[in-house]
């Protein structure tokens, strides 16, 4: 299995692949595939849950995807989304649930939205030995805030506090950090002074690594497709298709046909 250093090593001499899974099959799938990094994110309270936002997820649920995403990734180190409101009340209540979460799946490490004000937290799990992946620009979890889902890096305000927080997580100790619909040149500047890699979602060509939603990236999620992402195959659709032949089938006493009974 990869270990967390070995990632970091990654930085500057290949690109790191990070993939969603919230159950064992695609877990399968991303293995075999050959990721770097498997992550439960807390995108499952989308994609799928059905939820509008990530806000409702809770540590159970996120404890409940990784334990069966656990049974398929055999040598993949699984990275945990810390859900909202479980890690910003208190560095106590950090430490429980990422304790918890860590404790009860295997996982190799959690991560965490946010930037200065998240850094307590990040040198507490830390100290407990609880690997921490940082993720910053646009915050899904801060939805409710921003009124939706803003690029960050437009102008200089949001360029210098983001600096700003890129340098904070990486002197708190976290090994990576995801760098959401950023613009690019501000990825690219931040890429370049960080020691740790950047895992880029929707920030452009520059970062050390690229994450995506699987179920984005296969199709599978009709709801809406942001323009960060591109569409490798149609899952979605093609499963209609082929539901839609089989309920023909069954209409028109074609299936079953005599080499599926007994
Ligand atoms: O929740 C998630 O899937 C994520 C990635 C999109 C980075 O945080």
């Amino acid at each position: 299995m990869l270990k967390i250093n070995e990632i970091i090593q990654k930085k500057g001499k290949e690109k790191i692949i990070m993939l969603t899974a919230y159950e064992y099959l695609t877990a399968k799938y991303l293995e075999q595939a050959g990721v770097d990094i498997i992550l439960v994110g807390d995108s499952s309270g989308m994609v799928f849950s059905g939820h509008k936002d990530t806000l409702p997820v809770t540590v159970d649920d996120m404890i409940y995807h990784t334990k069966a995403v656990m049974r398929g990734a055999k040598e993949t180190p699984v990275i945990v989304d810390m859900p909202f409101m479980s890690y910003q009340v208190s560095v106590e209540e950090a430490k429980k649930n990422a304790g918890k979460i860590l404790k009860e799946t295997g996982a190799a490490g959690v991560k965490m939205e946010g930037g200065v004000e998240i850094c307590e937290q990040v040198r507490a799990l830390l100290k407990t030995g609880i690997p921490v992946m940082g993720h910053t620009g646009m915050q899904p979890q801060m939805t409710r805030k921003y009124g939706g889902y803003p690029v960050i890096g437009k102008n200089e305000l949001e360029r210098k506090q983001l600096i700003e927080n890129c340098k904070a997580l990486e002197e708190a100790g976290v090994f990576a950090i995801v760098l959401e619909k950023v613009k690019a040149e501000v990825a690219k500047e931040i890429t370049e002074f960080l020691k740790i890699p950047t895992i880029g979602i929707g920030s452009g060509p520059f970062c050390d690594g690229q994450v995506l939603v699987t179920h984005d990236l296969l199709g599978a999620f009709l709801d809406f497709k942001p323009k960060f992402v591109k569409q490798y195959e149609k899952i979605g659709w093609r499963s209609i298709k082929a539901i839609k032949k089989f309920i023909d089938e069954v209409k028109k006493k074609k299936f079953p046909g005599k080499n599926y009974y007994f």
